[in-house]
């Protein structure tokens, strides 16, 4: 049995004493152990967790979609709770090797730093072991971080406000290459949580076809980022989407209420939103 529980999300309703900030977080429970899949922006998924009765010390490990604060402004307090919790003296972290990146969004001239707000000692002597892995990586059978995904797509461009220091110390549109997403396999279809979609939700789908040779999707469900894109990438990616064999779209976060509820329309009873304490089950 798998169950996703959404700790932090934009919005809560009818969790009478949940909390909601802009962010993501996602209890992942499966056979071989339970996940804290991204940490939101500060301490609404503790809240949320202990709400819900969640025993985040329980979690295996930690894994992070991308480097975004709003993904892992909640990593300090999430670290410490599984150590502290779990009486252990490491909490394993994974992640893609640009979790520390500097970046930034950038509207007009104003820039707002946007990456982790810890830096890597201060997460290490909390107790994070960092396993850092650019491509596919097998986190226990059966439960996989997708790594880089490849961007294969003429539609998918992404958020052009989001710019990171590049090699040669430029600030440029920053293309998000650490953004990765869970793919677990169950006998009922792929059961996918999304980080953000930076790597653009055709491309991820596509590369997850790829590299498990399976086309069922029994669930997609997180952030997509569909808000901040182009009219010309939300209606490429709709679709597209209708191109795959997708049993339930739960969207989130990111995709903002115009493209929800454009999928809501689209996808009518396979279409649900995933606001804090929404539960998935296969
Ligand atoms: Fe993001
Ligand atoms: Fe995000």
């Amino acid at each position: 049995m798998i169950r996703a529980t959404v700790l932090c999300e934009n919005s809560v309703y009818g969790n009478t004493g949940a909390l909601a900030e802009h962010g993501w977080s996602v209890w992942i429970e499966t056979e071989q152990g339970a996940y804290l899949f991204d940490t939101g922006q500060s301490t609404a998924f503790l809240n949320n967790a202990r709400l819900f009765g969640v025993p985040l010390a329980d979690a295996r490990a930690i894994l992070i979609s991308h480097h975004h604060a709003d993904h892992t402004g909640g990593l300090l307090n999430a670290i410490q709770t599984l150590r502290v919790g779990a009486e252990r003296n490491a909490v394993p972290v994974h992640a893609h090797p640009h979790l520390f990146k500097q970046s930034f969004s950038k509207r007009g001239e104003d820039l707002a730093y946007i990456g982790v707000p810890h830096n890597r000692p201060a997460l290490e002597t909390a107790g994070a072991s960092f396993q850092l892995e650019a491509g596919w990586t097998e986190i226990a059978p059966g439960l996989a971080m997708t790594g880089e995904v490849p961007r294969v797509t003429d539609f998918e461009f992404g958020d052009q406000d989001l710019h990171h220091i590049d090699e040669s110390g430029k600030l440029v549109v920053d293309p998000i290459r650490d953004d990765q997403t869970v793919v677990i396999d169950t006998p009922e279809g792929l059961f996918v949580v999304l980080g953000c979609s930076h790597a653009g939700l055709i491309n991820i789908l596509t590369y997850i076809r790829e590299q498990t040779g399976k086309s069922r999707f029994h669930t997609v469900m997180g952030g997509t980022h569909l808000g901040p894109v182009s009219d010309e990438q939300v209606d490429g990616t709709i679709a597209a989407l209708h191109e795959f064999d997708i049993g339930r779209i739960g969207v989130s976060h990111c995709t903002g209420p115009r493209v929800a509820a454009r999928l809501a329309h689209e996808f009518g009873e396979r279409f649900f939103f995933c606001s804090v304490g929404t539960v998935v089950e296969v």
